[in-house]
């Protein structure tokens, strides 16, 4: 049988030159699909952006029992005869945030099972201040037979203290809030944008919120309004392009809704030597023939989002002098270090920390993406890099990004996308 994969080919050093629109934001989109599970209303949801994950989660709300049309960046969730109470493995497994529908589920079922979604790359990620949040609302949880049980006789308002400011947690707890009678409030919340973004989602549906700086009432109803919602721009994408645009020679402007959030990114690129201006919807940036080291440190927002780590690293590569990045999110974010030591850069990793003593020039080579962000950051070396590199792994790109291959190549980089079979290439432009 003929195996097909991809791959993507990029001859570098490319000097991008040219304008982004940045697309619908994945981590906001994807807690705001869960959250329709609470209404039986339409929900009409624009600038979403076209990803796999996307498409799980379409899927896991239609195995649940909602109809949902997609057309072009609008999905369209109507009600339909009923909500099944079982997210099964085969969707969770490819999408670890479709456990995101336990809070809406919960607070309409009485015995609802999730499959557990197990590690991933870049860590165990384990989903137990979620269960913990569930309990203290009156739920008994059960693990067996790896799904996750949650029985209850109707879920209650609670005070709920988050361990750790998880923006997943946060966002299952507040869709769950949202269903349950009375007044739930929960502490040392994630503020990430894509969480302001579901909590606004969830107020354009009735739903009374009331937030302050480390927490959130929520006042639950069981009426919802219906609601025509349009999604802000994906903040990692854009810094993303924003790091691509400061590779040597290269002048970018991004166009995206709300510049503020990328403040952590665009102070160190600027601390880098790039030239950042911020003119409404609009960040132009110039990049330095090589950049100066940094010392940069992940940390829930606003910090420095662990999103953009693995660029930023692949960024840092050239620079002149050395720079320490420490991971302080994720215990397992470093499998993009030794791919771009295949292709020069000198990387040690020590514990949390890796150290990135800048080179001169990277150069082209065969490298496999093996996460999300690891995958953008091959990309962001291989810009740099001279000659040819060959980047297999890309389904895990095509998750989070849109279009990056068109993208790039409209800004000028010499990047295509290549079919295999059975190991041999197939141009595929
Ligand atoms: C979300 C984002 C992801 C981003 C991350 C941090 C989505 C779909 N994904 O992931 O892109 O990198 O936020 O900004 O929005 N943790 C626990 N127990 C829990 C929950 C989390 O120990 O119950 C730990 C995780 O293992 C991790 C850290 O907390 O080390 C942060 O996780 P969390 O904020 O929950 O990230 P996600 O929601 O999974």
């Amino acid at each position: 049988m003929n195996k097909k994969t991809k791959k993507i080919c990029v001859k570098g050093p490319a000097s991008l030159k040219g304008k982004v629109n940045v697309g619908g934001s994945k981590n906001a989109v994807l807690p705001i699909l869960a959250a329709t599970l609470i209404s039986d209303e339409e929900s009409i949801i624009r600038n979403v952006p076209d990803m796999t994950d996307i498409t799980v989660m379409i899927a896991m709300l239609r195995v649940l029992g909602k109809t949902v049309e997609r057309n072009g960046s609008v999905v369209t969730v109507r009600k339909s005869d009923g909500l099944t109470g079982e997210a099964p493995y085969r969707l969770v497994r490819k999408l670890r945030a479709s456990v995101l529908v336990m809070g809406g589920l919960a607070a309409r079922k009485k015995n609802i099972r999730v499959a557990l979604p197990g590690g991933c790359a870049i860590g165990t990620r384990p989903i137990d201040i979620h269960l913990k949040g569930f309990k203290k609302m009156g739920a008994d949880i059960k693990v067996s037979k790896g799904f996750v049980n949650l029985n209850s006789s109707g879920l209650r308002s609670a005070v709920i203290n988050l361990d750790y400011p998880s923006v997943g947690a946060t966002e299952n707890l507040a869709i769950a809030a949202s269903r349950t009678e009375g007044e739930t409030v929960l502490e040392n919340i994630a503020r990430e944008p894509e969480v302001e973004e579901m909590l606004a989602f969830l107020e354009a549906m009735g739903v009374e919120i009331e937030p302050s700086s480390r927490s959130v009432k929520i006042r639950g109803r069981k009426e919802f309004r219906p609601v025509d919602f349009t999604v802000m721009d994906d903040r990692i994408q854009a810094g993303t392009y924003l790091i691509a645009g400061a590779l040597k020679g290269s002048k970018v402007e991004i166009d995206f809704s709300h510049p503020h959030v990328l403040e952590a990114l665009i102070h160190k690129l600027e601390e880098s030597g790039a030239d950042v201006d911020v003119d409404g919807n609009k960040i132009r940036v110039c990049g330095p023939s090589r950049p100066m080291p940094s010392e940069i440190r992940t940390a829930p927002y606003p910090g420095f989002p662990t999103d953009l780590q693995a660029p930023f690293c692949a960024y840092l590569a050239r620079t002149k002098g050395v720079s320490v990045v420490s991971e302080e999110v994720f215990e397992n974010r470093f499998l993009h270090c030794a791919e771009l030591m295949r292709m020069g850069a000198d990387l040690e990793v020590k514990g949390e920390s890796v150290i990135v003593t800048g080179v001169k020039n990277l150069t082209g080579a065969p490298v496999k993406a093996c996460d999300l962000r690891g995958g953008a950051a091959l990309i962001i070396a291989a810009l740099s890099a001279k000659g040819l590199t060959e980047i297999t792994g890309i389904s895990h790109i095509e998750r989070g990004y849109d279009n990056i291959v068109h993208i790039l190549r409209s800004l000028g980089a010499d990047i295509r996308e290549e079919e295999e079979v059975n190991g041999e290439s197939l141009n595929n432009d």
